[in-house]
């Protein structure tokens, strides 16, 4: 059987929200967010494991939520870096021993869905890489220095979201290939599977899966949170 591990990175520090802590560490609905985004994972038969990334003095507190929560899941635990790019990483190298699958997934996205996440690992398999997407609303542009340089047609124009979905091998050496080259701050895992020229499959996402970023944002996830 081919093991799939979700990797949830919780290794920042939640600048833009701002706050006594970390987001992923702030209530919603009285529970910690990373919990709200740890059980979702916990109900997939389909997730074999789960490695949380989060800086090391977050490590004892995220213990207390794993016993006091009742989640179930086999769970390692790896250093936050400096970067997204960075915890990833640290997340890859972590896995346990006969891992295929990997998802990896923002600790802000409390509200993914047990059929997304079958979904991307579902199109991973087929297609070695995959990620939730929707349509933008908005026509997106490209801009330098507050000038349009480009405008590219809004039904060309997706939003991705996490998890994202890889096959083990290809996307550690898509990570070591992006550091031998000295990038260190991609937002993105699937940034980089698309820089070796290999394909990413995109499934549908949904609106309520969107990352909790912003003060306005908890307001937004208690909203989407108690209609349910
Ligand atoms: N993340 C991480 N390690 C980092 C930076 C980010 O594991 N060095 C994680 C965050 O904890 C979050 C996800 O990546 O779950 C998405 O990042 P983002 O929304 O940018 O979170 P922060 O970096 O914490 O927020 P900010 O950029 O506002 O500081
Ligand atoms: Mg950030």
């Amino acid at each position: 059987m081919s093991k799939t591990v979700a990797i949830i990175v919780a290794g920042g520090k939640g600048e833009r929200m701002g706050g006594d802590v970390p987001k992923q560490y702030m209530l919603l609905a009285g529970k910690p967010i990373i919990v709200h985004t740890l059980e979702k994972f916990a109900q997939v038969e389909e997730v074999d494991h789960i490695v949380v990334v989060c800086d090391p003095h977050y490590k004892l507190t995220v213990e207390e939520f794993i016993e006091s929560y009742g989640i179930k899941k086999p769970i390692t635990f790896a250093a936050g870096g400096r970067t997204r790019q960075a915890s990833s990483f640290n997340g890859l190298v972590n896995c346990p021993e006969g891992v295929e699958t990997v998802l990896i997934h923002d600790s802000v996205r409390p509200f993914v869905t047990e059929k997304i996440i079958i979904d991307v690992i579902a199109a991973t398999k087929e297609a070695g890489a995959s990620a939730p997407a929707i349509p933008s609303a908005d026509t997106i542009v490209l801009a330098e220095d507050d000038i349009i340089s480009e405008i590219p047609e809004r039904k060309n124009v997706r939003r991705i979201q996490t998890p994202q979905g890889f096959d083990y091998a290809q996307i550690l050496q898509a990570h070591e290939k992006a550091l031998a080259s000295g990038i260190t701050d991609a937002t993105d895992d699937c940034g980089l599977i698309v820089d070796l020229g290999e394909p990413v499959k995109l499934v549908q996402g949904s609106d309520e899966n969107f990352k909790i970023t912003t003060k306005q944002d908890i307001d937004k996830a208690e909203y989407i949170n108690k209609r349910g």
